[in-house]
């Protein structure tokens, strides 16, 4: 956050219901990706909820097991969307369309000018999905989620890097 005035970073908030699952993933392959590219100094990454229950928690340990059967780490801990995001960041990333409009009615009342998409808008295998919530489901679904949060992000990275 102490970047904001940093122009040649792009600022990229991954935003779910509890971010406890799919927005902590998101933002540990996004940082992973950037890394593996070496574009680190290049953007600033966070994670938030549009609910509050989870706050201060780290990842749900389905997440983070997923996360680092594939060398990913999950350090971020759950906070609640503020108005402040919508200014301050460059791109707000929903995981689905529920989260989508949250985002959007906030960016609305804020006068926000925020670039807001969906996360799969970015994912060439299943463009303008949602990525389903995997919280009530088994290992599995979080497989599946990783697959296309990583597929999404690499197609994020891309089209970033592109603009
Ligand atoms: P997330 O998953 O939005 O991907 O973090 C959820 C985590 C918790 C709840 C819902 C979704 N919950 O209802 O507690």
């Amino acid at each position: 956050m102490d970047n904001a005035s940093d122009s040649r970073r792009t600022s990229v908030l991954f935003v779910c219901l509890g971010n406890i699952c799919r927005s902590p993933l998101a933002e540990g392959i996004f940082v992973h990706l950037v890394r593996e590219a070496g574009l680190v100094d290049r953007f600033e990454i966070d994670s938030a909820g549009t609910g509050s229950w989870h706050v201060g928690e780290q990842p749900d340990a389905r997440a983070s097991l997923v996360a680092s059967q594939h060398g990913v780490d999950l350090p971020s801990r759950a906070r609640q969307l503020t108005e402040q995001d919508l200014e301050h960041f460059d791109y707000v990333i929903a995981m689905d369309r529920e989260n989508l409009r949250s985002i959007e009615r906030m960016a609305d009342a804020t006068g926000s000018d925020a670039h807001i998409h969906l996360l799969r808008d970015y994912d060439a295998e299943g463009r303008g999905d949602e990525v389903p919530d995997p919280y009530y489901g088994g290992a599995s679904g979080f497989e599946n989620v990783y697959d296309m949060v990583h597929r999404s992000c690499q197609g994020l990275l891309d089209h970033l890097q592109a603009a």
